[in-house]
């Protein structure tokens, strides 16, 4: 019992062994193996006995006989290679004479089989003889067979001497398939030529490394100076897979790299660049001291001296020295700066600079710091946090608002310089500005007043942001790090309605066609903030001024600094009134109370401006037609509507058209805004006088209140100003009145 357990560990701790060799594959030697065979240094993956050498068979195991190694048996080696070179000593092949007549007995043959050793690219099968043929040839019952050789006829011994090429000598290059690794070469006299016996009595054939047999014609012939052996080169590899193939399994050790044998099966080891020794071996690659080293020499000359490291070496010079790259020698420093007034006036001047620097860089720094935490308080007070925070949990889906940072917005607007002004007005100013990816967008001061507005200017933001109109000015982001929050939007190259129609910048070439087309789209854009946004938005500001003309002329409506969302339950709400003159509502101006209705007035307005090419406000005009509303009601009532049109526009197919127009215009500023139609309904309408004049439903339904209060109150309103002059741009007078309380 005691027996067979211990019989149980053995075979355990023996499986755990082989499995460990056969598992990691990185066999290597054991420690007390024989290095040495006579004078040549066996080194690992040969060796002389079982476990000294990588495991295989035959190819790797040395036998030593007579102090001489041996491999596959009986072939002598001369020396080892750690590229995967063997160079070994191979028998001859001859044939002699029989009879001073020049009979031969046979062809002279040797038979060399090579196993897992392969023949180097650089040998020659090498010929020496007068009239002799030479043969090289592998032969296999299923391959291919190859033959090669060489012919060297001579009818007496030749002249020269070292010379190989077919007088007396002849050799061929062997390149046969590389898995092939027996070979059969030998000899004979070609029959029927003159006889040679006197000075070649036999004909010799052997495989030879180049270099290592010159021809003398005058012995060799005779009886190749009793040289029986010569020098072969035979590769040899690990295995039969590549580098990559082998993977964990290689032997390489520390410090060296594997490489594909040349054999074309197999892998080699070498020593890195700077370490020497046995590759096979885990610890085999060791450092060259190249300071000492009489192979691997240093090239520090002169006064350098050398100094080893791992893997390289250095060449140092002594102090005041410096070393010179390419000669590797040490030359004198530049030298050094002479000690006078001069030097110390330099110094002292340098070293008075440098702390008016440094003091500077800290104010600098300080400001900095001072500034940084002004932009943050900032950012804080703008609702930059909350922006933040909403935008975090509405995720990316819908919301696609850009936070930009003071810096980026000073440098695209060239720190707000005054050429880069679009435009000026009551919602703040506009500059033009070029973004870090050259994107052109306008940037616009907002306006707002006091910390409460904070959370619905971010509410604003957000809701303008997921806009996505196309007639509508998309709102790409904002900055929060300024006193007064900075909104980043889409650049509109045209200018503005109002800059068509009455500025001296553009010739106003708009047709009654492009007219009629930009007041459908404002009327769409409108109806669809009013109903089929997510929440209803009204505008409050919609005038020729805030509706931009990109290049085609499609209107973009801009500016909802003053709008605002209308919570669903309630239809009308109260705010401050907030306008412009000559668009606004007279209805919320008397009662502060807000609702779509007041956008259609607006809206009305504009179309009027269209049709007529007319400010809103004109004080040119007659006293009771200022405001442009009265202007139209008074030529609707004495039928010369014609005259008020602006001449560019009518023509003789285009009438009804614009009479419709017109028509929609006075309902839209009907001074009761629930008589007014709704902006659905307007947009409607102008569309259809695209396609045909339709029968209109508040037909010549005009009451004349409107023209009351507008020559009221509105007018009333406007008195103050029109001393400093009127522009709807520049000077935009707002009306700021707690309504309701
Ligand atoms: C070993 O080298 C020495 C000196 O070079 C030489 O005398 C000796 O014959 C060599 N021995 C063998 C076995 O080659
Ligand atoms: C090589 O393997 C054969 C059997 O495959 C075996 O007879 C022979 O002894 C082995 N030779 C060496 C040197 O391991
Ligand atoms: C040749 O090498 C292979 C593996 O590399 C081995 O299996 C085979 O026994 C070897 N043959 C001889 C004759 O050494
Ligand atoms: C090994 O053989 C290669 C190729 O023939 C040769 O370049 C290298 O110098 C040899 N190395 C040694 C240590 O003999
Ligand atoms: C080479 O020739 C010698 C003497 O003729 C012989 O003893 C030896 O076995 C031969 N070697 C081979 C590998 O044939
Ligand atoms: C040599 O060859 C010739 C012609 O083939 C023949 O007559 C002669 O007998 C041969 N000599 C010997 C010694 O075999
Ligand atoms: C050459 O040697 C191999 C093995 O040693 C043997 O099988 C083959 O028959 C020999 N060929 C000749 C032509 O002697
Ligand atoms: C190669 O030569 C041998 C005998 O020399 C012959 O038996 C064999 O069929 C040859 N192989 C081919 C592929 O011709
Ligand atoms: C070659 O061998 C022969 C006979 O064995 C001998 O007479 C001759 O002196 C040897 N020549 C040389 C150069 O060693
Ligand atoms: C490599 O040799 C092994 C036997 O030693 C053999 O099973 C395997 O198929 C060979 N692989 C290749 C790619 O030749
Ligand atoms: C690599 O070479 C360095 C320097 O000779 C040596 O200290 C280190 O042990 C080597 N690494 C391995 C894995 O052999
Ligand atoms: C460095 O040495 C080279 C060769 O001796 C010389 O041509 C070169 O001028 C030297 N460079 C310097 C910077 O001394």
């Amino acid at each position: 019992m005691k027996l067979q357990g211990l019989f149980l560990v053995v075979v355990v701790v023996i499986f755990f062994l082989s499995y460990t060799v056969l598992v990691k594959g990185q066999h290597q030697p054991r420690k007390d193996c024989q290095t040495k065979c006579g004078n040549v240094t066996i080194e690992y993956p040969f060796g002389i006995s079982s476990g000294c050498h990588y495991p295989g068979n035959e190819s790797f195991s040395i036998i030593c006989k007579e102090d001489k190694p041996h491999v596959l048996r009986d072939i002598e080696v001369k020396n080892f290679n750690h590229s995967g070179q063997l160079r070994v000593l191979l028998n001859r092949s001859s044939v002699c004479h029989s009879d001073k007549q020049g009979n031969e007995t046979e062809f002279g043959y040797s038979n060399l089989t090579l196993d897992n050793l392969s023949l180097s690219a650089n040998n020659k099968f090498t010929v020496v003889g007068c009239n002799v043929l030479g043969l090289v040839g592998t032969f296999d019952i299923i391959k291919q067979n190859y033959t090669t050789g060489c012919v060297s006829l001579c009818d007496q011994p030749p002249l020269e001497n070292g010379n190989c090429e077919g007088v007396g000598c002849c050799r061929t290059q062997v390149s046969f398939p590389s898995d092939r690794n027996t070979f059969l070469f030998g000899s004979a006299h070609v029959p029927g030529l003159p006889s040679v016996y006197n000075f070649n009595p036999c004909a010799y054939s052997f495989l030879v490394e180049d270099g290592m047999f010159d021809f003398s014609s005058s012995e060799d012939l005779k009886n190749l100076r009793n040289v029986t052996q010569f020098p072969v080169s035979l590769d040899w590899s690990i295995g039969n897979q590549t580098c990559e193939q082998a993977g964990s399994t290689r032997i390489c050790g520390g410090n060296s790299t594997c490489f594909d044998s040349t054999r074309g099966k197999g892998y080699n080891c070498k020593c890195n660049k700077g370490f020497d020794g046995n590759p096979y071996l885990s610890d085999g690659c060791q450092d060259i001291d190249e300071c000492t080293s009489t192979i691997h020499t240093h090239n520090c000359s002169g006064s350098s001296t050398c100094q080893n490291k791992v893997g390289h070496f250095l060449c140092v010079c002594p102090s005041g020295y410096d070393l010179n790259a390419t000669s590797n020698g040490c030359v004198i420093k530049e030298k050094p700066v002479y000690f006078g007034w001069t030097q110390i006036f330099l110094g002292t001047t340098i070293g008075f600079l440098l702390v008016l620097l440094g003091v500077s860089f800290i104010k600098h720094r300080l400001r900095r710091r001072k500034y940084t935490e002004l932009r943050q308080q900032f950012f804080e007070k703008n609702g930059g946090v909350m922006l933040r925070e909403r935008l975090s949990r509405a995720g990316s889906s819908n919301v696609d608002v850009k936070i930009f940072t003071e810096e980026c917005m000073k440098t695209s607007t060239n720190g707000y310089d005054k050429s880069r002004i679009l435009g000026e007005g009551g919602q703040g100013t506009v500059y033009k500005g070029t973004l870090p990816d050259n994107s052109i967008v306008a940037i616009k001061k907002a306006r707002l007043g006091d910390n409460s507005q904070v959370e619905q200017f971010i509410r604003e933001v957000l809701m303008l942001s997921q806009i996505n109109h196309r007639n509508v000015v998309k709102i790409l982001g904002c900055c929060l790090e300024t006193e007064v929050p900075l909104l980043v939007y889409e650049f509109i190259t045209n200018g503005t309605l109002f800059d068509h129609l009455h500025g001296s910048m553009f010739d106003s070439s708009l047709t009654w066609e492009h007219r009629l087309r930009i007041a459908i789209e404002v009327a769409g854009t409108l109806a669809y903030l009013h109903s089929s946004a997510s929440i209803p938005i009204i505008h409050r500001d919609v005038k020729t001024a805030n509706i931009l003309l990109n290049e085609n002329l499609t209107a973009k409506v801009a500016d909802f600094g003053a709008s605002r969302l209308i919570p669903m339950d309630k239809e009308q709400l109260t705010t401050m009134v907030q306008g412009t003159l000559g668009y606004l509502d007279p209805e919320y101006y008397t009662t502060g109370l807000l609702n779509e209705k007041s956008d259609v007035y607006s809206f009305g307005v504009v179309l009027m401006e269209l049709l007529s090419g007319q400010k809103a406000l004109c004080f040119e005009r007659l006293e009771t037609s200022k405001h442009i509303v009265s202007y139209f009601v008074a030529a609707m009532k004495e039928d010369r509507l014609h005259e008020i049109i602006d001449s560019q526009v009518m023509n003789e197919y285009n009438q009804r058209e614009i009479h419709e127009a017109a028509r929609i215009a006075l309902e839209c500023t009907r001074l009761v805004g629930e008589e007014r139609p709704r902006m659905k309904e307007v947009a409607a309408e102008l569309e259809a006088l695209t396609v045909k004049t339709t029968k209109h439903k508040w037909l010549n339904q005009y009451s004349e209140d409107n023209e009351q209060l507008l020559s009221g109150h509105i007018l009333s309103a406007q008195g103050d100003i029109s001393s400093r002059g009127y522009d709807s741009i520049m000077n935009v007078a707002r009306f700021d009145i707690e309504a309701g309380r």
